[in-house]
Order: C-alpha cells, then structure tokens, then sequence
C-alpha cells in the first residue's frame, strides 16, 4: 500500500516540473518580447534631440569656421527657455547661425522662435532665409521683421561677406521659391539665385542658404561652393539599414535629397533633417530632431595633416 502511494507521487513531480519550466520558458520569451518592443518603440519614436557633425573641406578655406545649421524649427518647443536646443547649439561652439527656413511656422505661434532668438542672437552672427511654411503663414514680411528686431541679418536675393577666425566667407541667401505667389514683387527664386550668384566671383567661399533641398538643377546652374538646406524633415520616417527617407514635400516617395551630405556638380549640398517634431502630423521614425554642424577646413592643412600622419611610423 505504502509503495503504491509513494509510486503515484514520484510519476506526478515530473509533471508539475515540466508545467513549471515550460510556464517559465513563457514568461522568459514573453518578458524579453515586451522589453525588446518597448526598446524599438523607444528608439523608433525618439524625438530626442542629436548633434550631427560634418566637415567641409576647401582650398579657399585657411582658418577653420564652425557653422550651426538650423532648419524646419516650426517653434516647436524645447524645453523652458528653449535650453534643450540652446544648450546644443552653445556645446557646439559656433561662430556663425545659418537659420535656413520654416525655423516659425503658418499654424503655430512664434513664441519658440522668438526664446531661441533672444538666447542665441546676441551671442552669434545669425543669418535667416525663409521657407515655405512662413511664406503660407501670409505674413513673411512680419516674420523676416521679427528675425531683424533680434538683430539677425534676413537674406532675400543678398549676399553678406563676415570675416571669422580672419577667413572671409560670403553668406548668400535666397527666399524659398513661393515667394512669388504670396508676396508680390518679391524676385523670383532664379532671380534671386542669379543674383547671389555673382558673390562666387570673388574668390571667398560662397555658401548658400536656401530651405529646398531638391532644386538641384537650379544650384548646378551657379557655382556655390556649399548650399545649405532643410524642408525635407530627413524623409518623416527613416528606413532602419538602409538609412534613407520615405516620403517628403516636392520628392514624393523616396525622396532623394533628405539627410546628409550630397555631391552635386559644382557644390556640395548639405540638407539637415531639421527640428519639427509636435507640429508634424505624421510621427518622426527612426528621425531623430537633428542640430547640424558644419566645420570649413583648410584642405592644405588637411592633406599637410594626412601626409604627415601616413608618414609617421606604426607603434
Ligand atoms: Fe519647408
């Protein structure tokens, strides 16, 4: 009798043990799926603002020039005080701001954009051309007197020279191409271009600012030695490996002209993925708000550098 009771317990164990480990095999995969999704789902949505990074090199460069490279704000916010962007910004250490367009926007107050002025103008020589959302806005002129009455200097069809770390640059600066149908007796947008154009004529560095990355033809036209652009929002969602944009305004599907740097053939394109992030309407994936900065170096000291470098024996 007593074997018989002590039989039935021993064959019952193993199945409680296999119920047991196969409950906790469920809850192992189930946990690990979970945190993997929230991870994706964190990094996939992040708005989070990032610092990109670039270098220009040039032979009309002899002193090097950081630039900031802010885009497609559309007054969105970041943080009290604007402290999140600013503090990127004064990290970076600029010596010039390009402001290249839609940094206010036709729907949402500029109140943003004017706490990122007033903590950044008087510090930096800032530089504003405009973009289409300020020019559908219906009061373009109000906005460009607004960047002006923070003491940055407002490009349509003009070209300023600064001289920075004793390296003279032209700043040239064109309005975005809907200009015309909103404010009339504006230059055209080719007018304008042919216009600045004229600055490449005199040997400096000519850089241009224009919000719309994908007028490309129209830049191969003239010869710029860097343009800088936005508008794109680096495609509203990044494709994961292959790390290009799905869809942007006057691209379409696949736009080309998204994020990065670009080789045209007279000039090197530079389009950052701008800073929008609760004005859009579609969610940012895999795109994070990005801050571009841009260092111009000597590509004499560049290539002096890679020379001596190469020539230095390996430890
Ligand atoms: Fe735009």
């Amino acid at each position: 009798m007593g074997d018989r009771v002590s039989n039935t317990a021993s064959e019952k164990k193993p199945l409680i043990d296999l119920a047991a480990a196969k409950y906790r095999q469920h809850y192992i995969r189930n946990t690990a799926l979970l945190v993997a999704g929230i991870v994706i789902a964190l990094t996939a949505f992040s708005v989070r603002l990032t610092t990109t990074e670039y270098t220009v090199r040039s032979q009309k460069i002899a002193a090097p020039v950081r630039l900031a490279l802010i885009t497609d704000l559309h007054s969105c916010y970041y943080g009290e005080g604007q402290k999140t962007l600013v503090n990127a910004i004064n990290a970076a250490k600029p010596d010039l701001v390009l402001l290249a367009g839609d940094i206010c926007d036709d729907e949402i107050p500029n109140e943003n954009t004017e706490t990122l002025l007033k903590a950044i103008a008087d510090r930096y020589p800032c530089y504003y051309v405009s973009g289409n959302h300020e020019i559908w806005s219906g009061e373009v002129e109000a906005v460009k007197e607004m960047f002006r009455s923070y003491g940055v200097k407002v490009l349509s069809g003009e070209t300023e020279s600064i001289t920075v770390n004793g390296q003279t640059l032209n700043i040239c600066g064109v309005d975005d191409p809907d200009i015309t149908k909103y404010e009339h007796g504006s230059l055209a947008f080719s007018e304008q271009l042919s216009a600045v154009s004229a600055a490449t004529e005199n040997g400096n560095f000519t850089l241009l600012m224009s919000h719309r990355p994908e007028l490309v033809i129209e830049y191969d036209k003239r010869s710029f030695d860097l343009i800088v652009s936005g508008h794109a929002h680096g495609g509203q969602w990044r494709l994961p490996f292959i790390n290009a944009g799905l869809i942007s305004p006057n691209q379409g599907l696949f736009p080309k002209y998204t994020s990065g740097v670009y080789q045209l053939e007279n000039s090197e394109l530079i389009v950052s993925r701008g800073l929008a992030r609760e004005s859009t309407r579609l969610p940012r994936i895999y795109n994070r708000p990005e801050l571009v900065v841009i260092t111009l170096e000597s590509e004499k000291q560049w290539q002096n550098g890679k020379s001596r470098s190469a020539s230095l024996p390996t430890p």
